[in-house]
């Protein structure tokens, strides 16, 4: 086969440059344009990967002119840039921000967003290609694109497009997504509909898949008959920061587990995909999520799922408080900052196999990875003196991203001494030049009109069919809740994880 009929490079890697769009963002003044956007924005250009005709409009309710808006994003760029930005792209680049102010519910703010779209397409040839980013509380999803119907901003002119980005949380529960859902449906087709999962725009997550279907020695061993379990964790050292408000009506569960963990789950374990267009692989997905095993009681919750909230401890020796005492938080909140949980796929594949999961604040380090352990080779001529001998294979997402094996070998010498060894690849060292932050490489999908990295519909919504439950547990009849645990900040997470896995005879990864 020559390699430009390999589907998997052609689909992930090789991909001509999008063509220019505007880029409207709402929420054009919050942390997320500042700190991940628009350095997207600017490192995509940096790397050529950006057409230079894109237009950037910050759309907010803030009286500012477009000049003070540039100013404000040029100061974050420079903070928050993973490339030092050079003088003379950024004037440039610059040229194609504008600011547009207008409150979301003010129906003349979107008649003039309409002229003035039509006016950027004049001037820097963006063809009637209109890319909507909602960086907004999703209450506000509904008022936005109603609006953007109303004034024909939900179909591209001149036979360009629309899509509409939406970042998380992707409602709350539920029936709370699937209000969502139909709210973005009455205006723009699933097809231009795209919901980021920033985990998905990790390097490494993104080569999961090149890892299991681009290799042939994987995919025959990826299954009960080989794989004993699988361990995926992300875990941080930062606590719940300045974002309590949110994180309040959160938590662990809905903050990291409904999406992002799970979204890792479904890639390490879905079946091969018939092609890597977006629908095929969302395909596999959704049939992971269909066969995640629901907890249909408290019991099952209470058996299956620890929650646990940090109490005060040390982070690199450094004294932190605990969760209640931090800013804004009720002093006797019952918000999980962790979760470690056991989940099973109930399908032919992963039977009897569990995943183990777990995600935390406050932890010694911050990281996340997929460890599938194996199982170990028959104790007839080696390994008979207990220890774990068995293989593993480490995806580590972040941070040195990379993939490790970890095998057996004899310790040089006379005597016949058995000692772990490890393979290690690391992105670094291997391409010699640091992976783009997930969010340059899903806008940039989504500029390309590249489904396969964001969460289709019924995605979410399956997810949520799996996490409600554990929630209504949580949250249901005091005599049957399944009890919130404590951890010290800093330590890898309450005793009782430890103890869930220790139930199976197994032990959580070192963090
Ligand atoms: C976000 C969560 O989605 O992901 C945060 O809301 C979390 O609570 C963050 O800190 C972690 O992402 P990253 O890329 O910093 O590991």
């Amino acid at each position: 086969m020559s390699s430009s009929a390999n589907p998997l490079r052609e689909g992930l890697t090789m991909r001509p440059q999008p063509k220019p769009c505007t880029v409207v963002i709402f929420g054009a003044t919050g942390d997320l344009t500042m700190r991940k956007l628009l350095p997207a924005l600017y490192n995509l250009a940096a790397d050529g990967d950006l057409p230079p005709s894109t237009a950037i409009v910050g759309f907010a309710r803030r009286e500012k002119t477009d000049d003070v808006f540039r100013q404000e994003m040029e100061t974050a760029v420079r903070k928050f840039s993973r490339q030092t930005v050079r003088d003379e792209l950024w004037n440039s680049f610059v040229q194609g921000i504008s600011y547009h102010q207008s409150e979301f519910t003010d129906d003349d703010g979107y008649r003039r967003l309409a002229e003035r779209l039509d006016q950027i397409d004049a001037e820097r040839g963006t063809g009637g290609r209109r890319l909507f980013y909602l960086s907004v509380a999703p209450a506000q999803f509904g008022e936005i694109v109603e609006r953007l119907k109303k004034y024909n901003l939900h179909v591209g002119k001149d036979g360009g497009w629309a899509r509409v980005i939406v970042e998380k949380p992707f409602g709350t529960n539920l029936p709370t997504a699937e209000a969502l859902n139909n709210e973005i449906a009455g205006t723009f087709p699933e097809s231009a509909v795209y919901r980021i999962d920033h985990f998905l725009g990790k390097e490494t997550a993104q080569n999961i898949m090149v890892l299991r279907f681009a290799n042939a020695i994987f995919e025959p061993i990826w299954n009960n008959r080989y794989i004993d379990h699988v361990q995926i964790t992300a875990g941080e050292t930062l606590g719940v920061e300045n974002r309590a408000g949110y994180y309040e009506t959160s938590g662990a569960l809905r903050d990291m587990i409904q999406n992002h963990l799970i979204q890792l789950m479904t890639l390490t374990a879905m079946e091969p995909p018939t092609s890597l267009h977006a629908d095929a692989v969302r395909d596999e997905k959704v049939k992971v999520l269909r066969a995640l095993r629901r907890m249909n009681s408290p019991a099952e919750v209470t058996a299956n799922v620890i929650r646990g909230q940090y109490a005060a401890g040390a982070i690199m020796g450094k004294e932190v408080p605990a969760y209640r005492n931090d800013a804004n938080v009720n002093p006797q909140s019952m918000t999980e900052t962790y979760v470690g949980m056991r989940i099973f796929v109930d399908n032919w594949r992963w039977a009897g196999v569990p995943f183990y999961v777990r995600s935390g604040k406050r932890l010694p380090k911050s990281g996340a990875e997929i460890a599938v352990q194996f199982k170990r080779a028959p104790s007839v001529l080696f390994n008979q003196g207990g220890g774990d001998s068995s293989n593993n294979l480490v995806i580590r997402i972040q941070p040195d991203e990379g993939i490790s094996m970890r095998m057996q070998a004899k310790l040089p010498g006379g005597a016949l001494r058995i000692e772990p060894v490890k393979m290690d690849f690391q992105y670094g060292a291997s391409f010699g030049r640091p992976s783009p932050e997930a969010y340059e490489r899903l806008i940039l999908d989504a500029m390309g009109g590249d489904a396969t990295l964001f969460a289709r519909r019924d995605e979410v919504e399956e997810a949520w069919k799996f996490v409600d439950p554990i929630l209504d547990a949580w949250h249901g009849p005091a005599a049957d809740q399944p009890p919130l645990t404590f951890y010290p900040a800093g330590s890898p997470g309450p005793v009782e994880a430890d103890q869930l896995l220790a139930a199976d005879g197994r032990e959580w990864r070192r963090i």
